[in-house]
């Protein structure tokens, strides 16, 4: 059965705490599970597969109390179809406010032979068994055919029916090998439907492996075909090449809804959070290219795509970032990038230059971008202080007088001409001839500057050597280095205190280069 079903409710099965957790060195402790099941109920998804409590103790204790503590979502514990293993997972979830187990046994004559080594109809008896033993304890019992997509059909048909009328609410279509191509596992689900006495009074699940890369696609044409619960987990972490990934298939159903018509509950807008969270608490990185929550996602690096998105994100841009709560498209300025993308970051940072300022500044970003493979923000505006020489300064030195000596209190008069022509005169104290002339400074401005840095160098030499001077200062939550040079190193420390003072000016707005 091909084509869509209807405008129905899509359940998210989260297994990040079971699968997710048996990727290679993505261990988690009690405290990191419990962190990871709280942001999933804020995520929305409906079932949490919390973990598989008979393998440890401690295992066991965090399914527990995340059965207590976490409200919302189902709460599943994983159980192989012994009673040891019923029971464990039941101890476990029983506190929840919804719980639920779920039971798997190998269905493909790979696993039965091989690894079970039992006879098939042994082992259905026993599936059938297992089924019962759960239903004890709850009603809500999921059964996985380990291996589904490469077991034999008719065995699957039999086995499911038998399951069904065990009391198996849930039929979960494992590809735990990851073996399966969509089309022909969309025609399986379809045939399950068809096939399968009672299949349509239980819930179809599925939990698609990323062997070939097609977990997502898998999963999405099983709902095509009547699957209504997808076993998923964040960034598609899993055993061995991972899961399919949650964020990938409910973004999938959210953008193409024209395309599947089916909704899910999940809230968007903590997607790219929960992805955070767990890629920190497992260490598993997420790959920068990861599709929806990826770095790369939502940034653009071709001078003709970041163009097009300055004109409308909709050229470059089907998810907005603002819907996984991630942040807005981000411009990644490298050599490729045009005098578009240059302008739109001046002007984010206020920046409103002339048409030949631009030139400017574009000229010394394309050899930048040449050096460096990627420019950001913060460079963008260095270029424009550092080059903008051509913009008059706010306040130039007009004169300047210190007092000093072993026995006098050092004092300085500055007088400092502004931009039209007018002049201002301060006299002030200080600990030194160069600290009273700043504060002359600060009391001419009314801004009160930090001094963070000062360097003394002579850069001639002899008994006339130019002295340079480089200060660094502070204003509110910006640092800014001036430099001054002059045979006097007062005068050389007044007007490296200048340079910075009128670059800050301009960066705060009251110069001519800040809107
Ligand atoms: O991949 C698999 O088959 C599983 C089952 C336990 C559902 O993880
Ligand atoms: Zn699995």
């Amino acid at each position: 059965m091909t084509g869509k079903i209807g405008s129905e409710k899509i359940y998210l099965f989260d297994s990040t705490l079971r699968d997710g957790e048996q990727t290679p060195g993505a261990r988690l402790n009690y405290e990191e599970k419990l962190e990871v099941a709280r942001q999933l109920a804020r995520l929305g998804v409906d079932i949490i597969e919390a973990g598989f409590p008979v393998s440890s103790p401690g295992e066991k204790k965090a399914v527990r109390d995340i059965a207590r503590e976490v409200k919302g979502p189902v709460i599943c514990g994983l159980a192989r179809a012994v009673q040891g293993d019923i029971d464990a997972a039941w101890e476990a979830v029983r506190e929840a406010e919804r719980p639920r187990i779920h039971v798997f046994l190998g269905a493909s004559d790979i696993h039965m032979e091989h690894k079970l080594k039992k006879d098939p109809h042994l082992l259905m008896e026993q599936a059938v068994e297992a089924v019962k033993y759960a239903g004890r304890f709850t009603s809500d019992i999921e059964y996985s055919p380990e291996d589904a997509t490469r077991a034999r059909e008719e065995y699957l048909y039999e086995l499911l029916e038998a399951v069904i009328k065990a009391g198996a609410t849930t039929i979960n279509i494992p590809d735990t090998v990851g073996y399966a191509v969509p089309e022909e596992f969309g025609a399986l689900i379809g045939r399950l439907r068809e096939n399968v006495p009672g299949m349509d009074k239980v819930i179809i699940s599925v939990h698609c492996h990323d062997d070939l890369g097609m977990a997502v696609a898998n999963s999405l044409e099983a709902v095509k075909n009547g699957a209504r619960q997808i076993e998923c987990n964040i960034n598609g972490i899993g055993e061995r090449a991972g899961n399919a990934a949650l964020e990938e298939i409910a973004v999938a159903l959210r953008i193409r809804q024209n395309h599947f018509s089916y909704y899910t509950d999940l809230n968007f807008s903590e997607i790219y959070r929960t992805s955070r969270l767990v890629s920190k608490l497992t260490g598993i990185a997420v790959p920068v290219n990861k599709a929806v929550v990826g770095l790369n996602a939502f940034a653009h690096s071709s001078g003709i795509h970041q163009d097009g998105i300055l004109k409308n994100k909709e050229t470059y841009e089907i998810i907005d970032a603002e819907l996984i709560g991630g942040k807005a498209a981000q411009m990644c300025l490298t050599a490729r990038s045009g005098r578009h993308a240059v302008m739109d970051q001046l002007n984010k940072l206020n920046f409103s230059l002339t048409p030949g300022q631009l030139e400017t500044i574009y000229g010394y970003f394309v050899e930048l971008a040449d050096k460096k493979k990627e420019v950001y923000p913060e460079d963008i505006e260095a270029l424009v202080l550092d080059h903008l020489s051509f913009t008059e300064p706010r306040y130039k030195l007009d004169y300047l007088q210190t007092i000093s000596g072993s026995t006098s209190i050092p004092a300085a008069i500055v007088r400092l001409k502004k931009e039209d022509g007018g002049t201002i005169e301060e006299v002030a104290i200080g600990a030194g001839p160069i600290d009273a002339a700043y504060n002359a400074i600060n009391k001419i401005t009314g801004l009160s500057i930090g001094l963070d840095n000062y360097r003394l160098n002579a850069v001639t030499q002899g008994r006339d050597a130019l002295g340079e001077v480089q200060v660094e200062m502070s204003y509110q939550d910006r640092t800014i280095t001036g430099r001054g040079t002059s045979t006097d190193i007062i005068e050389a420390s007044v007007k490296s205190y200048l340079n910075g003072l009128n670059k800050l000016l301009r960066i705060n707005g009251d110069g001519e280069t800040r809107k």
